[in-house]
């Protein structure tokens, strides 16, 4: 991450969103901002548009909403654009996706919604096992995949009057793809791709075409994308800032509020295991073995991130943890999550917390979306560019720079959130010590 600090542009004139893949999550966005925008809607989850932060001292009493205090696209000034291997318009797709209610949230958006096209995707069933879809790029060479995504994206640019894009993957969770040496510089990757070897999945071209077009791009998905050193070389080189990857939405979204509450009170843990029910077509996506892996190496890191083990081996040492997810189609969205969780208090006492989640994956999905977009498109406009630690709090597997453990923790995630926005609009950094409200200034020091 760049760290001289610059006042960012004004978010002058129109943010394209590019979303890669238009299923459930990318149509309850684009519904819901839309609906937002007539009033139809509110934004509920979403920081950007909800959230205050603090200023000053808290005798100052200065806490704006964030969209107040740093200069953010509104939800006027977005235009939103996809690819997606199946045929569908955002209308048909949301209606299969069964998310939102027909009646009340997309019948009254329907012509909107009909607007929106999947461009034809850069697509191979050999990356997502159980997905079969007809409109992809023609032909199979990665190369013209991917000259042909950077066509797209700046035709979408023009075509639609837009200052300035970023773009989300909200595509299926590919298969698990270990960083090999194509991975690892930008001229083994280009020539990998002129090989058209397995190792360049198709999530790896659009992270590679949006670099190449001086796009931000997020990954929310758990599949390697942009989290390999050839991408982060690409981002430096072209200064244009990342995050990735997976988001944070239900289960493991309360794993990082409920651990970090146990290990603040040196609560030991025996064990945590984790079931889900969903039946969208992410939840098929994911009864593919392959595709499971992916995210499981994503859910199960967690928990030993925030534990840390090696530093409380009395504690946390051997703790059990397994993650389940079931395909089951009678539930469609509305996944059921639930959690065992295993824990041991003063003299060894076990103790247990059951926790049943019954959340809707995009509905929590949806803000974060919304927030990466915006977001990543102010972090452009104040000149960073590499990882945005600082976004972390939106993501199950936050990229971090080598040799860093990545910080996990929800509540250390949304201080690290807030004075990143602070440290960028040159406002003191909040440390909460709070001793200037008890002392004199010469007692503190
Ligand atoms: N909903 C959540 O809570 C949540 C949380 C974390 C991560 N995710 C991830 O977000 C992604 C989207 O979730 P969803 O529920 O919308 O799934 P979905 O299956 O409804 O939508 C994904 C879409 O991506 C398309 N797609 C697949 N490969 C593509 C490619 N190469 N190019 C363009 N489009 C492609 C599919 O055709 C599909 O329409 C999944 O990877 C999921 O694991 C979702």
């Amino acid at each position: 991450m760049s760290s001289n600090r610059q006042e960012p542009a004004p978010a002058s004139g129109k943010l394209g969103v590019l979303l890669v893949g238009l299923g459930a999550v990318s149509t309850t966005v684009i519904a819901g901002v839309e609906l937002a925008r007539r009033g139809l809607g509110r934004p509920i989850g979403s920081i950007s548009q909800l959230a205050t932060i603090r200023l000053g001292k808290r005798s100052e009493g200065r806490t704006p909403k964030i969209k107040d205090f740093v200069p953010l696209s509104s939800l006027d000034d977005l235009v939103f654009g996809a690819w997606d291997p199946i045929q569908d318009d955002a209308y048909t797709s949301a209606l299969k996706a069964g998310v939102l209610d027909r009646h009340s949230h997309i019948e009254p958006i329907a012509n909107f919604l009909k607007g929106i096209q999947p461009m034809p995707a850069a697509f191979d069933q050999k990356y997502v096992k159980r997905l079969q879809g007809t409109n992809v790029i023609p032909g199979n060479s990665k190369r013209e995949w991917a000259d042909t995504l950077r066509a797209d994206i700046r035709r979408f640019k023009t075509e639609n009057g837009c200052e300035r894009l970023v773009m989300i993957w909200c595509g299926s969770t590919e298969i698990f793809i270990k960083q090999g040496p194509t991975h690892k510089t930008l001229a083994a990757f280009e020539a990998a791709i002129d090989a058209n070897d397995d190792s360049i999945a198709p999530s790896m071209l659009y992270a590679y075409a949006a670099l190449m077009e001086g796009v931000p791009y997020a990954n929310g998905a758990p599949n390697l994308s942009v989290d390999f050193p050839a991408m982060l070389d690409l981002a430096a080189e072209n200064q244009v800032p990342v995050a990735g990857k997976d988001f944070k939405t239900g289960q493991t979204w309360m794993k990082t509020v409920i651990a970090p509450g146990l290990k603040a009170r040196m609560i030991g843990l025996d064990g945590w295991f984790s079931t889900n029910i969903l039946g969208n077509r992410d939840g098929e996506v994911l009864d593919d073995p392959e595709s499971f892996k992916t995210k499981e190496e994503s859910k199960l890191s967690v928990l030993e991130y925030i534990l840390q083990p090696d530093l409380y081996p009395e504690l946390y040492k051997d703790y059990y943890h397994k993650v389940r997810i079931n395909y089951y189609p009678p539930r469609g969205d509305a996944k059921e999550g639930w959690d065992n969780i295993d824990i041991r208090g003063w003299l060894d006492y076990p103790m247990q917390i059951k926790v049943d989640f019954l959340c809707r994956d995009s509905i929590l999905a949806a803000p974060i979306v919304l927030d990466l977009a915006l977001f990543l498109d102010l972090a452009s406009r104040a000149g960073m560019h590499g990882i945005q630690e600082w976004l972390s709090f939106y993501l199950k597997s936050p990229m971090h720079a080598e040799g860093l453990y990545p910080e996990h923790d929800l509540f250390i995630q949304q201080t690290k959130l807030k004075n990143t926005l602070r440290w960028m609009m040159g406002e003191e950094q909040i440390t909460h010590l709070g001793l200037e409200y008890y002392l004199t200034p010469a007692e503190v020091g």
